[in-house]
């Protein structure tokens, strides 16, 4: 059955809803699932902007069937060649043998990297500011290099002012009927899984965003189009002052997470002290995250969203407990900086875990700060160390309210 929404008097979105799929890029969960967008402009030629997942081509091909009539598809514009959009695009030029394909020097390289026949497809290549109309409808391409990939581009209806804007602003969480963020309340539903996808799949290229979201804010913009997740049409700014926060690596909220790795609880009842003694002084904006029990995608996105991280880990094996090194090691790859760090340490002997972590967040990340107030645990914190927690909670306080 197709499956298609209006968008604006002559464009479509053709895309798919996934929920079958567990683990995004086989990696990141995604118990909300994703939307794999695709739009569909009907214009004196027909264009196809992007394309999706092979899991939903048949979704697809049903949208573009139901809307075309039995006319030819025109145009294919691949603003993104990642598999979770491009995969289906191989049957796209089976079907519709006319159509050209518009696309970067570096799509074309993509498609016969993936095994792409394109032989009888007039391969239209474009570059930064060219503009190509299609009746009453006039693109202008950007280049937004690494905004994943570095054959992506963003395309802009000067006509309808549609932003078309490959994963950028792209969310978790599939649409399920609902295509516009205002048929939703998306801070409540979506927000969450919007910083989630950003930070982890985009978070690593906050300069090439910061170059983008410079250049898109030349275009009069009254609609941003993304390849997942709603269509934005009201309240814009809010959203781009989100990413923006987020491509700067600066903290969206005074607050604090604490991340502990503890296997036996006396890790854990050490920080659910911290957490009690920090709401004691008036600090509201904490968060516990057991790393053992919590995806490291979350972990990230936590740690984008707030100014102050608490780490306590307990030592193993004479190292960071693994699952909290690999924390350490996934902030270090998506080019997390600019947050304060406090300390906690717990071993029965041989205490490592703090000095190890210490050293990471200095020699490894950029831009962090580190408070003074460590504490060691031996085993477990007993209650004549109590004031090692306060002096910890002071110092995090005095640090918040800086
Ligand atoms: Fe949604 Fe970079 O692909």
């Amino acid at each position: 059955m197709y499956c298609v929404r209006k968008v604006t008097e002559d464009l479509y979105w053709v895309g798919a809803n996934e929920h079958r799929l567990s683990l995004f890029e086989n990696i990141h969960p995604i118990e909300k699932g994703v939307s794999y967008n695709a739009y569909l402009l009907l214009d004196e030629k027909s264009v196809l902007v992007d394309a999706v997942d092979w899991s939903a081509c048949r979704q697809l091909m049903e949208n573009l069937e139901y809307l075309l009539q039995g006319k030819e598809l025109d145009y294919l514009v691949v603003n993104h060649m990642e598999p979770d959009h491009g995969a289906s695009i191989q049957e796209i030029l089976k079907t519709y043998p006319k159509v050209k394909i518009i696309g970067t020097v570096k799509t074309f390289m993509l498609m016969k990297q993936f095994g792409f026949h394109t032989e009888g497809h007039e391969e239209i290549t474009v570059k930064e500011g060219d503009s190509y109309s299609f009746g009453k409808h006039n693109f202008t391409f950007a280049m937004a290099p690494m905004v994943h990939w570095p054959e992506v581009m963003v395309s802009f209806d000067q006509t309808n002012g549609v932003l078309f804007s490959a994963d950028a602003f792209g969310t978790f969480g599939a649409l399920d009927g609902k295509l516009f963020n205002d048929e939703m309340d998306f801070e409540r539903e979506l927000l969450e899984e919007a910083r989630r996808y950003y930070t982890n799949i985009v978070g690593k290229y906050g300069p090439h965003v910061q170059a983008l979201l410079k250049k898109a804010a030349k275009f009069p913009i009254k609609m941003i189009a993304p390849l997942h997740g709603p269509v934005w049409r009201n309240n814009l700014e809010w959203f781009i002052e989100k990413h923006d926060k987020w491509s700067r690596y600066e903290a969206e909220e005074k607050g604090v997470m604490i991340a502990y790795a503890s296997m036996y609880g006396n890790t854990e009842s050490a920080v659910q002290a911290l957490a009690a003694k920090l709401l004691e002084r008036g600090i509201t904006n904490v968060k516990l995250y057991d790393v053992s029990n919590t995806h490291v995608s979350v972990l990230i996105s936590e740690s984008f969203r707030v100014s102050h991280i608490v780490l306590a880990s307990v030592t193993y094996n004479m190292g960071i407990y693994p699952i909290m090194d690999n924390f350490l090691h996934d902030m270090k790859a998506l080019n997390q900086q600019n947050r304060t760090f406090a300390i906690i340490e717990n071993g029965s002997w041989a205490s490592k875990s703090g000095d190890l972590m210490e050293a990471f967040i200095h020699e490894e990340l950029k831009n962090m700060k580190i408070l003074n107030e460590r504490i060691g645990i031996s085993s477990a914190l007993l209650s004549d160390k109590a004031t090692h927690l306060d002096a910890m909670a002071d110092c995090i306080a005095s640090s918040l309210n800086e």
